[in-house]
């Protein structure tokens, strides 16, 4: 079962989810090469005479992880589990594991940190795949960010939760899943993990309010069973950065205005949250050129990003893609399109001081969870992550390079 995401729901063509993946697209590449090359031979000493006009030097092609970090930023993105060699974005795939390594300071699993994935029993876990992503991320010395422990949508608990019986004391034992389950995962990864997303999607989007599912019916809608799982965090965790995570965006106000009450409530009741994820899944839902779509809704972003970091909270991007499903024209055109877009959104969020790490859901288009989740009406392969299918840089890698490079170093 997909989660609720009512906005795109809508946009996805009735019966199009499970479209496949697609194959290799070509084209559309205008990029420089990201691979970073040597730096060029230093020019001559200059000498009294007149030299002839030099050959114009190439600026070295500069990874997104070297144009981060002279910001004091960090750029990453998600990994999925896959068997060795195969096909897919993950650290088994040499192709995808170079683009990892090349351009990253973070990575995040895209599914083998979630309770729903890992947990066939209460307090029962399968943490091999998560083990081995953390094994081989520290052995780059790349830093994992945990996701999630507490996804708030009931399509996303376990199997066995989703049929548990809760008891004469539904509150008692809501409490006890809750707490015991952060304690495993906390234990489980130690200092290991240093930011955790410990709370996700815990807003619905087309009224603003808290989800219902049956933990938060167990008490009656009581907040202090979110707050519950930011505590035990913390207890377990004192240092570890800890998330609110969720996909309120530019083009979604209701969700917003609702994460923004939600927040506001954490720390009203002292709930120990360091910095609201912002999933950033961007697409276009009007018309126009892509720099008027995101110019007409930069204003409300701003003011409600004032409101956010008003409150203390950092700011995380934490599973950028741009997609390119509800524009025409070619390939090329659409790739500008996203890359236009995806700067725009880039340079409001880093306008920021108290955003430094930004993650990508993906660097390669062809293993993007959209192919599948949002496909494009006509049928071909989205567009959405900083290298096409044939893993070459696309204008979007140049636009996130670019974000860095036009921010103040943090
Ligand atoms: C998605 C994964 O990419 C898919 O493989 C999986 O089937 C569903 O979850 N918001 C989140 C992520 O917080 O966990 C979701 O990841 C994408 C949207």
């Amino acid at each position: 079962m997909m989660k609720a995401y009512s906005r795109r729901e809508t946009l996805v063509l009735a019966g199009a989810l499970g479209v496949t993946a697609c194959s290799g697209s070509g084209g559309g590449d205008n990029s420089s090469p990201p691979i970073a090359t040597p730096s060029p031979t230093p020019t001559p000493a200059p000498t009294p005479t007149p030299t002839p006009t030099p050959t114009p030097t190439p600026t070295p092609a500069m990874t997104l992880a070297a144009a981060a970090a002279t910001r004091g930023m960090r750029f990453g993105s998600t990994l999925a589990w896959s068997a060795a060699g195969a096909d897919a974005g993950s650290f088994a795939n040499p192709a995808y594991a170079a683009l990892l390594e090349r351009d990253c300071q973070l990575l995040v699993p895209e599914n083998e940190m979630k309770w729903e994935y890992q947990s066939s029993a209460e307090n029962v876990y399968d943490w091999t795949r998560a083990d081995a992503m953390l094994a081989y991320a520290e052995s780059k010395r790349l830093e994992m960010r945990g996701h999630v422990m507490l996804w708030y949508i009931q399509e996303r608990f376990p199997a066995w939760l989703r049929s548990y019986d809760l008891g004469v004391n539904p509150r008692a034992t809501a409490e006890r899943l809750i707490r015991s389950h952060v304690q495993n995962v906390a234990r489980h990864f130690g200092n290991r993990i240093k930011s955790w997303d410990v709370l996700n999607e815990a807003v619905e989007p087309s009224t603003g309010a808290v989800r219902r599912n049956m933990l938060a019916d167990a008490v009656g809608g009581d907040p202090s069973i979110m707050d519950l799982a930011f505590r035990t965090a913390r207890e377990e965790l004192p240092t570890a950065e800890l998330v609110y995570n969720d996909y309120m965006d530019w083009g979604s106000v209701t969700h917003r205005n609702g994460v923004l009450a939600l927040l506001r409530g954490f720390r009203d009741r002292n709930v120990p949250i360091d910095a609201l994820g912002i999933q950033s899944h961007i697409g276009f839902y009007s018309s126009g050129t892509a720099q008027s779509i995101a110019d007409a809704q930069i204003p409300g972003m701003r003011s409600w990003l004032d409101q956010v970091t008003g409150l203390g909270y950092k700011l995380i991007i934490t599973e950028l893609d741009v997609s390119d499903r509800n524009r025409t024209g070619t390939i090329a055109q659409r790739d500008a399109d996203v890359a236009v877009y995806g700067k725009a959104w880039l340079d409001l969020l880093f306008s920021y001081p108290q955003l430094k790490d930004v993650l990508v859901w993906g660097m390669n288009d062809k293993y993007s969870w959209l192919q599948n989740f949002s496909p494009r009406p006509d049928g071909q392969p989205v567009r959405p992550c900083p290298y096409d299918a044939e893993a070459r840089a696309k204008p979007l890698y140049d636009a996130i390079r670019a974000a860095f490079q036009a921010t103040t170093a943090r």
